[in-house]
């Protein structure tokens, strides 16, 4: 048996063409491309069908993939039923996960793994959480609009109108950039379940469990609740010193394997600078730069930067996200990563199954229930 670190940090568990992190240079790469030229250049559908077909589309490709993926974006009526079942106070991660579970008991994605079953998934999850904000809002759920990009359409089916190309270009962005970032939680998650072979949906599901938690997705709408507790650029510097006095961490900076800055946020910077009010990045903005000084005079060996959260947050509110569909979001992004490693474990499968050094007692003698 080989004993590896904890948390398995630093262990290689599997080979993955999809995604590279190349954190000492704050680099990352999907599929052979830098992050920066496909943020720059690329729509989210361009990168679904270069993470899961393995090349990046011409027109023709991606005007026919477009449409085939739009084509799965309406639920089947058990899905919004569960959805209605559920209460409008509900955490929409826990509605989330629980709309796929039953996505997955209407359409049976058993068999083989498809990029289709990719597909169907894929595009139900932005028609999932906004017919849940709109359901506990005492809304109508908004049919989708075909003709609207991925990023596009989710906007449109929250407020029922279609958003501007700013609006949308500015979360199709940061869509792109966070679709994958090798084998994080979720992803580890869904290729564990991936690989006993029960089916797409299943893993999905369990990834969405896994992203729920603060270590993994649930950051974002922290970093958002510091800005409006800091309030103004002036508040920054004593705001900051008086939480890492306290031994607190700050949002939004930090990264397990970045040891740069994390090349998803200095894009999501320009983002968050064409969509927010200018005072909310006035604030965004000072709020950085005293952060890095300050975690940089207290902990000079530690190499602290901007993580993806904390740009993230600034834009999902600039698009108008509420603060608890943050993650929710996330997870329609990440959809795509995650069934594209589901798709990749397949092709070369191997049951996930590492062991655990037995700590407990041994040689304990049975007492019978009615001697006990
Ligand atoms: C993301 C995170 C968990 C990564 O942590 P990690 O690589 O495991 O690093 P550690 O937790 O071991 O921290 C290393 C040191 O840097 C400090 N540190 C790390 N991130 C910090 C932050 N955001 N604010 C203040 N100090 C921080 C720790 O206190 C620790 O100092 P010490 O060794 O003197 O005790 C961590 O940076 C963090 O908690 N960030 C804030 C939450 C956040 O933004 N999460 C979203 C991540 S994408």
């Amino acid at each position: 048996m080989i004993q590896v670190a904890k948390g398995l940090e630093g262990v290689v568990v599997a080979d993955t063409a999809l995604s590279h992190i190349d954190g000492e240079n704050g680099r990352l790469i999907y599929c052979g491309y830098d992050i920066a030229d496909l943020a720059h250049g690329a729509t989210y559908e361009e990168i679904a069908h270069l993470l899961w077909l393995g090349h990046l589309p011409n027109r023709a490709e991606l005007s026919a993939f477009s449409a085939k993926l739009a084509g799965y974006r309406e639920l089947p009526p058990t899905v919004i039923d569960t959805i209605r079942m559920l209460p409008a106070t509900a955490d929409p991660m826990d509605v989330l996960r629980s709309a796929v579970s039953a996505l997955g008991a209407t359409r049976h994605f058993s068999g083989a793994v498809s990029v289709d079953h990719a597909m169907e998934l894929t595009a139900a999850m932005p028609t999932i959480v906004a017919a849940f904000d709109r359901i506990r809002r005492g809304l109508k759920p908004v049919e989708p609009r075909s003709d609207l990009n991925h990023a596009g359409n989710y906007l449109y089916m929250l407020s029922g109108e279609a958003p501007s190309d700013q609006r949308s270009r500015a979360l199709d962005t940061y869509l792109v950039l966070t679709a994958d970032h090798g084998l994080n939680a979720s992803t580890f998650t869904a290729r564990v379940i991936a690989s006993t072979l029960s089916d797409m949906g299943s893993a999905i599901v369990g990834a969405i469990g896994a992203l729920k938690g603060p270590l993994h997705g649930g950051a974002p709408a922290l970093v958002l609740n510091m800005l409006r507790s800091i309030g103004k650029p002036e508040n920054a510097e004593p705001w900051l010193t008086a939480a890492l006095d306290r031994g607190e961490r700050i949002m939004g900076f930090g990264h397990r394997v970045y040891k740069a800055e994390d090349p998803r946020s200095k894009v999501l910077r320009q983002v968050a600078e064409r969509t927010s009010e200018i005072d909310f990045f006035r604030l965004a903005i000072r709020v950085e730069d005293v952060a890095l000084r300050l975690l940089h005079e207290r902990k000079p060996d530690r190499r602290l930067y901007t993580n993806v959260e904390f740009y993230s947050a600034a834009v999902m509110h600039g698009v108008g996200l509420p603060d608890d569909l943050f993650t929710p979001t996330f997870s329609i992004s990440r959809t795509v990563g995650w069934t594209a490693h589901v798709i990749e474990q397949l092709k070369d499968n191997r049951l996930i199954r590492p062991a655990a050094e037995y700590v407990g007692p041994t040689g304990l003698t049975f007492v019978p229930l009615d001697r006990r």
